[in-house]
């Protein structure tokens, strides 16, 4: 099944549902000497997920964008069923973008009867998101290798928003001998901090407010940090605080080393603040690097 969408004024975007079409559209695009560039996503497409294909697109001279909101990564109880999946909207902001390729395959044609093939990243899966969320990282691992295989690309775009993700995926990378190359971006926040995110649509206008305590925690210890402070405990027990404060339900909040994701203390300039929690029902996570102020937001 093959489809094509039509908007401001012709650009064309193509979406493919079907694996083998959607590897056959890539491969005639590198034999013709194309630098193919590759976006996963789960869609209900924001700032974030744009400036992923924007930079794809700057780089690369075919854009691949997938959606499709994996079920293996989603717990029993998360919210795999209520996740948002405005389609068409998706469709149309990829079209604006300059997109070459939607893929956009079912949940039967991913994981047929019978299925039973996973992979398993080690040791930095269980810290964490993976301590929070058991099998998560095994359905991201899976999805973005098979992912990898029905899109050839030579490059493929991360956010750092996701930072263990990432580090899951190059670990991954490295290990299996992928051959592409992971480019990461960094994250994308509204004005006043909040990293945006397919979840904060679940956000009522107070959990909104109270989501800011993640960014306030990693904002106000990165300036401790560059105040001096070096003590994980010290920096650790300030976010916590300044989360709680917010009404946030922590999870954990730490400062880790960006690979391993294994703590770091003292902290340097190479470790990364990290930060989860809910909202309500909502589960947020973020991440500030130490070692690059990127602009601060007004709060
Ligand atoms: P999803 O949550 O849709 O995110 C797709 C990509 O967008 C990820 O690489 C994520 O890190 C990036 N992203 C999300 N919010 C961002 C922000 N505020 N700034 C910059 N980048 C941002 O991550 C997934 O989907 C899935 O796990 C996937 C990799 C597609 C596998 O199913």
């Amino acid at each position: 099944m093959q489809q094509f969408h039509t908007v401001y004024g012709g650009a064309v975007v193509e979406v493919v549902r079907d694996l083998q079409r959607a590897r056959q559209a890539v491969l005639t695009a590198r034999a013709a000497g194309k630098r193919v560039g590759f976006v996963p996503t789960m869609g209900a497409l924001h700032e974030g997920h744009l400036s992923l294909i924007r930079r794809a697109r700057r780089e690369c001279s075919f854009v691949v964008v997938s959606i499709f909101v994996n079920p293996t990564q989603f717990g029993p109880n998360e919210d795999l069923d209520r996740y948002p999946r405005p389609f068409q909207r998706d469709v149309q902001l990829c079209a604006r973008e300059g997109v070459d390729l939607v893929f956009a395959p079912s949940p039967e044609a991913m994981y047929p009867a019978g299925y039973s093939t996973y992979v398993d990243v080690e040791g930095i899966t269980e810290r964490y998101e993976g301590a929070c969320r058991p099998g998560h990282f095994r359905g991201v691992a899976t999805v973005v290798t098979k992912l990898f295989h029905i899109i050839p690309a030579d490059v493929a775009y991360f956010g750092q928003k996701d930072a263990q993700q990432l580090a899951v995926i190059r670990r991954m990378v490295a290990d299996l001998n992928f051959p592409l190359e992971i480019v990461a971006c960094d994250t994308v926040r509204d004005p006043d901090g909040l990293a945006v995110s397919s979840r904060n649509v679940y956000l009522d206008p107070q959990q909104r407010r109270s989501a800011l305590g993640l960014s306030r925690a990693l904002f106000e210890a990165r300036r401790r940090f560059q105040a001096g402070e070096r003590s994980r405990e010290a920096l650790g027990t300030l976010m916590r605080r300044i989360m709680e404060q917010s009404g946030i339900a922590v999870d954990y909040a730490d400062v880790v080393d960006p690979e391993s994701f294994e703590p770091v203390d003292p902290a340097t300039e190479q470790a990364l603040l990290i930060v989860a929690g809910r909202v309500g029902q909502t589960r947020l996570i973020d991440n500030l690097p130490l070692w690059t102020p990127p602009p601060e937001p007004t709060h």
